[in-house]
């Protein structure tokens, strides 16, 4: 560790607020809060309540209605109105929020999330949503809690209003609903918290430690390689990437062990805390989008903290990559020759290509684990964001029913993700001259494929495995809507999580 780069302040351990939820089958014209919540789907005479239409229309005296008509609120997906009650209800704020026709658990897991990021600064909120299934419920409570996080660590002038501290979902259902969205709205949160902390304050050694304890108190195993044991173990991509910082690179594994467990899943997560292209150096504009190129580690970490805390009968190691890319006198160069872990040698042709570099290391050492299934999660190329944009993340993989449970699993959680192919012609672009193969296609066509197939090299025959490539999904660089807000995003954290339960034995 370099002491000029470390920051005075102490680890960095959670976030600076918390947002509990509960539920409650309390009416929603005589619950006690700050704020109620109302899910509306468009109707033939203006927006009705998805919930307790007959009771709240009463107590509006049959004003409700066509009161939010007059203010074009319809129930439409995506519209958000505020009404003050004027005593009507209990509540002296309503928030009405448009479901749509037939909302499914995104529709709900969106309007909860937008109704509860608009009410930053109050301090309890009651959501009067359809609730009546566990899965209603659960996507009414997550919802909620995902739009309720805020990132304030660094404002100091108190400007930033805190979110709704205290959330209650009108059903129902028993409370395990809510603890279940409330592990998986954590994991989510970790996840943003650490892509949306800066590079001086999050790299590779701090993110081995922050993993260590947050690892360590789910109950994980967790185990850090530091630099020198990367040399000697023959972490070649590891070592090459980090050795232009001052900040050397970290491969931690954590593991997670369910004594029923028939699976055993590994996650590997790309983990560059900095991205700056090294001595392939990026252009300065949008660099600093670069600080969420660990976003893919990031998500490994919360997944396996939440399968945990879920106690899901499988077992699930995770692999995070972690290196700072950074040029100096001693980066790697373009033209060097890596040995990676699995023995093959790499021609760095481009040492913006890294994430490929330290995955592959990745990879190999997670085979070792003798896994049912490998998936790694990567901000991995400009290319993924052409293609699909900066909310769909593509999914590729050496096995077609394992590409599709992966968009499977990315659609019940909500997060966009598309199956892209591997196309063979692409392979021989990456033949070496002098190695057993090159980091960098000569053509940029397709380039989150090559990114793909470069990858598949280190998985041994046999092993099945999934790659996904979030380079857009994991960040957020423009206005919040529904559950997500600015910057990270926490994106397929819960995709992870559901593949777990997807290879659950019981
Ligand atoms: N971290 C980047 C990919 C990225 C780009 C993530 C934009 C998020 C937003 C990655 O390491 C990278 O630099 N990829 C290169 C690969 C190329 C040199 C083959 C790219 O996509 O340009
Ligand atoms: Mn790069
Ligand atoms: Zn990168």
């Amino acid at each position: 560790m370099n002491p000029c780069f470390v920051s005075t302040q102490k680890p960095w351990i959670a976030s600076v607020y918390v947002t509990t939820v509960r539920l409650n089958s309390a009416d929603p014209v005589s619950v006690d809060t700050d704020a109620l919540i109302v899910g509306f789907r468009p109707g033939q005479d203006g927006p009705v309540p998805a919930v307790g239409a007959d009771s709240l229309e009463a107590a509006f005296g049959g004003k409700l209605a066509p009161s939010l008509s007059a203010v074009a609120f319809s129930g439409k997906a995506g519209e958000l109105v505020k009404l003050p009650t004027f005593g009507a209800v209990t509540a002296p704020l309503l928030v009405a929020v448009g479901l749509g026709d037939t909302p499914g658990p995104e529709d709900l897991r969106r309007a909860a999330g937008a109704a509860a990021r608009s009410l930053a600064g109050t301090s309890r909120a009651a959501l009067a949503l359809p609730a009546d299934t566990a899965e209603e419920a659960e996507a009414v409570a997550l919802g909620a809690l995902l739009g309720a996080y805020a990132f304030a660590r660094y404002r100091t002038n108190g400007e930033q209003k805190p979110p709704v501290s205290e959330l209650t979902v009108l059903s129902g259902q028993p409370g395990g609903v809510a603890e279940r969205a409330s592990v998986l709205a954590e994991s989510v949160s970790l996840v943003r918290d650490l892509v949306n902390t800066p590079p001086s304050d999050l790299w590779p050694a701090r993110f081995a430690e922050l993993a260590e304890e947050v690892g360590g108190k789910a109950g994980l195993s967790v185990e850090v390689l530091d630099d020198r044991q990367l040399k000697e173990g023959g972490y070649g991509g590891l070592i090459g990437v980090g050795q232009g910082s001052a900040n050397a690179p970290r491969l931690v594994r954590l593991a997670y062990r369910h004594p029923e467990a028939g699976k055993t899943l590994a996650f590997v997560g790309k983990g560059i805390t900095f991205d700056s292209g090294g001595l392939s150096l990026k252009p300065s504009a949008a660099m600093d989008l670069m600080k969420s190129d660990m976003g893919g580690a990031a998500a490994v970490l919360g997944a396996v903290i939440g399968i945990a805390r879920l106690g899901l009968p499988v077992n699930a190691v995770g692999y995070l990559c972690l290196a700072e890319n950074l040029p100096s006198g001693t980066a790697q160069r373009p033209s060097d020759i890596i040995h990676s872990y699995s023995g093959k040698t790499v021609e760095v042709l481009d040492t913006d290509a890294e994430g490929r570099l330290v995955l592959m290391d990745g990879i190999a050492r997670a085979a070792e684990d003798s896994p049912d299934l490998i998936v790694d999660v990567a901000t991995l190329t400009g290319a993924q964001i052409v293609a699909l944009g900066w909310r769909t993340s593509g999914v590729m993989s050496n096995d077609d029913a394992i590409r599709e449970l992966v968009v499977e699993a990315a659609g019940a959680a909500g997060e966009g993700a598309w199956g892209m192919p591997l196309p063979e012609e692409l392979r021989k672009g990456l033949d070496s001259p002098i190695a057993d193969i090159a980091n960098l296609h000569p053509e940029r066509w397709g380039g989150m494929l090559t990114a793909a197939i470069f990858l598949r090299e280190f998985v041994p025959d046999g092993v099945r495995w999934a790659h996904i490539d979030m380079a857009g999904p994991a960040f957020n660089k423009g206005e919040p809507y529904g559950y997500t807000p600015k910057g990270g995003t926490g994106a397929i954290t819960r995709t992870l999580i559901g593949l777990a339960e997807r290879h659950a034995s019981i």
